[in-house]
């Protein structure tokens, strides 16, 4: 029998070194650059609390310092904005701070995601719980962690995010082999066979990638301290996911996956931030008015 357990706690992985966006991101984390006028990673603590999680670990590192700045209290700027009567500004600078319960746990050094998400593990226990990569933006109208929270309420196991990507980019990510052959058209959640990470275009069992959404099982821990180092030398989570898929229900095992169609932006990747900050941007009320013709008139220009 599988017994639900509402889910309340999120980790956010922010400690990764961020080499895809050198010089940048040399003493300043990647998760820190503005998307329009908000940093990337605010994004993903609002969609963790607009999502019900008010428990949410951060994991940092070497220069990530000015995360827990950012979501902490500002006096001497608050008490500044308060004395020029600028409310607007210093309504959007406390909004940081009261969008949930945050903790922060240091990975000493870049082990791989699969150890990040193990430095996690005194914070959340025994329960469910979702994980969020900090670089990876889902847009707020598209709906995805309340699906996955959801069917692993309903499923029981661990539940990831997946999205169909271009065949020749499979080798980015990690792909699965879901649903089998017979995937019906249009389903949302379906059982996953097996996972690997970042495969040859020509070994890729789909062309369904693993984005930064996780829902897992507590007995994901235990698998990740006894996950050798896979691709790149890092500790994967892939690797723990695919030994996950494996297991009886009653050991925590089992993993379906959610096809995600809605807008994704990962912002460790410099095209896609790009685009994120402009998509963005375009469609705000304030900026959108005037970006949009001048975009325009600038795609001509080519
Ligand atoms: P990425 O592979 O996108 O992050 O990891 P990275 O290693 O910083 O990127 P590049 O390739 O060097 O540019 C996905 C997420 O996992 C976190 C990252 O911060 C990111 O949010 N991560 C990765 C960790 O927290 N620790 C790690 O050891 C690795």
């Amino acid at each position: 029998m599988i017994t639900s357990q509402r889910i309340r706690k999120a980790v956010i992985p922010a400690a990764g070194l961020g080499t895809r966006f050198l010089p940048a991101t040399k003493a300043m984390p990647k998760e820190m650059l503005p998307v329009v006028d908000e940093p990337a990673i605010q994004y993903v603590v609002a969609e963790a609390s607009q999502a019900g999680l008010d428990d949410i670990l951060m994991i940092t590192g070497q220069n990530k310092r000015s995360m827990e700045d950012h979501f902490d209290r500002a006096p001497v700027l608050e008490a500044t904005l308060r004395d020029k009567g600028d409310s607007k500004k210093l309504e959007a600078i406390q909004h940081a701070t009261n969008l949930g319960d945050l903790h922060y746990v240091r990975q000493g050094q870049a082990l791989g995601l699969g150890h990040a998400v193990l430095c996690g593990k005194q914070h959340v226990g025994h329960e469910p719980f979702a994980v969020l990569l900090g670089d990876d933006l889902i847009d707020a109208r598209d709906e995805l962690l309340t699906t996955m929270m959801e069917a692993q309420e309903r499923l029981g196991g661990s539940v990831i995010a997946v999205m169909e990507v271009p065949e020749e980019s499979v080798s980015a990510y990690g792909v699965v082999d879901a649903g089998g052959h017979h995937r019906e058209p249009g389903a949302q959640v379906v059982p996953v066979h097996r996972l690997v990470e970042k495969p040859p275009v020509e070994e890729a069992p789909s062309n369904l990638a693993i984005i930064g959404r996780y829902v897992l099982h507590p007995a994901v821990f235990s698998e990740l301290e006894r996950t050798p180092p896979g691709k790149g030398g890092e500790i994967q989570l892939t690797d723990a996911l695919q030994a996950m898929a494996a297991k009886a229900p009653e050991e925590g095992g089992g993993v379906h996956a959610v096809i995600f169609r809605g807008r994704r932006y990962d912002t460790g990747d410099k095209l896609s931030y790009i685009k994120a900050v402009v998509t963005l941007a375009a469609e705000r009320e304030d900026l959108g008015p005037e970006l949009r013709p001048w975009l325009k008139e600038f795609a001509q220009s080519f």
